[in-house]
């Protein structure tokens, strides 16, 4: 049993290795396992045989570059199932955790998965949106088509039934434990951090981080916009109060109203389709986030971890934007995920839900 949880730390460590795309050694790593070489070469010929694994005479086994990035996934996931999936998250977590330490300044980026323990929807796929809906099921309407701007003009009530109830919830939720553990986490950081988000329902800044760290690249719904422009302005949402009968999926007291021209407004977020979405807070924070990288790079030649939680594949700009300051930044990436694990080489994957896989980090 022993010697069986041994050999799994070690296969899964020189997994890692190959795949942060580093050469090993028979001698170094029979060495660091303190086994024989003999042991070593058993586990590269038996234990990792379905990766694709080539031999540098002279200097070590390294991964075969010509294999794409889907046969390497393919592979890993199959070493994952062929051992066992815990030891497989404890060392991740292990790893996780050197990155953290080592690093200077973090990145938090996160996706709808992040509000999911503390109870909010992910809306993932049409089921997991009628189901926090059932009218717009009976209507036969997808989060898609219900997340566009022509209903503020065709059904303004029925627009702001459905912003307006998600307005509440999102008031009404109280962020989960995992907010309080990063927080912690970049106090060790001397709160050297920036947050980049696709959720629109602020709870970063009602877990108490601080605004002018935070890119919303999707918008919040805690702040409206005019529906036809008629100014650059966008105003806080916060003394707008919002009635809605859910069964008939409709909003019961007042349309929200341009501060400017009396019009309707709207949530300042970018729906599909969506041509007249005022980007002029986002552009702020956008440039926020670039003085910070510019200022962490350049001047302070800073080490980057990237903590990304949460962020879905079907919209990838959270997962985009991690992979590029990743590959740009040479920034470790810690994707946390129950289920879009994956990520590119070097990637530290953590399946498990966002605030299961921070307790464990911080434990
Ligand atoms: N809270 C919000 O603000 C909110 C909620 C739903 C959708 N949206 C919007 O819809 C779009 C959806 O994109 P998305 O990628 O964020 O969502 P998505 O629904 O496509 O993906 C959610 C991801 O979260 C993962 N997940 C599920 N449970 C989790 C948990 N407990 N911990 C961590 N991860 C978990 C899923 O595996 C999935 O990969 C975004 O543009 C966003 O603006 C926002
Ligand atoms: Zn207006």
């Amino acid at each position: 049993m022993k010697d069986n949880s041994t050999t799994l730390f070690r296969i899964l460590s020189i997994t890692q290795k190959l795949l942060e795309g580093r050469i090993v050694s028979k001698q170094e790593l029979a060495d660091e396992f303190k086994v024989s070489a003999k042991t070593i070469q058993r586990d590269i010929n038996k234990r990792l045989s379905m990766l694709p694994i080539v031999l540098e005479k002279g200097t070590g086994w390294k991964l075969d570059k010509n294999s794409t990035d889907k046969n390497l996934a393919q592979n890993y996931s199959q070493i994952i199932q062929l051992n066992n999936a815990s030891s497989f998250i404890e060392l991740a977590i292990i790893k996780a955790r050197e990155a953290i330490d080592a690093a200077d300044a973090i990145i938090i980026a996160s996706g709808a998965g992040m509000g999911v323990d503390s109870g909010l929807p992910d809306f993932r796929g049409d089921d997991g949106f009628w189901k926090a809906y059932p009218p717009l099921k009976a209507l036969g309407i997808s989060f898609h088509q219900m997340a566009n701007p022509k209903w503020f003009v065709e059904n303004p009530s029925m627009a702001w039934g459905f912003y307006g109830h998600r307005l509440n919830l999102y008031r009404n939720t109280i962020p989960h434990r995992g907010f309080n553990i990063l927080k912690e986490l970049v106090k060790l950081k001397d709160n050297n951090y920036f947050i980049f988000t696709s959720n629109v329902d602020g709870q970063f800044q009602k877990a108490g981080f601080d605004s002018d760290k935070i890119e919303e690249c999707h918008g919040s719904i805690h702040h409206n916009q005019c529906v036809s422009n008629c100014t650059d302005n966008i105003w806080s949402n916060e003394d707008e109060h919002c009635e809605v009968d859910l069964n008939r999926f409709l909003l019961t007291s007042d349309i929200p109203k341009c501060k400017y021209c009396n019009q309707i407004a709207r949530p300042n977020i970018l729906m599909f389709g969506d041509w007249g979405f005022n980007a002029e807070r986002r552009n702020t924070q956008t440039n926020n986030l670039m003085r910070w990288l510019q200022n962490n790079i350049a001047n302070k030649k800073s080490k980057i971890v990237i903590i990304e939680i949460g962020a879905g594949k079907d919209i990838p700009t959270v997962r985009n934007f991690c992979e590029e300051v990743s590959l740009q930044y040479k920034a470790k990436l810690i994707r946390i995920n129950p289920r879009d694990y994956n990520g590119l080489q070097n990637t530290i994957s953590i399946p498990l839900g966002g605030l299961e896989a921070l307790e464990k980090i911080y434990n």
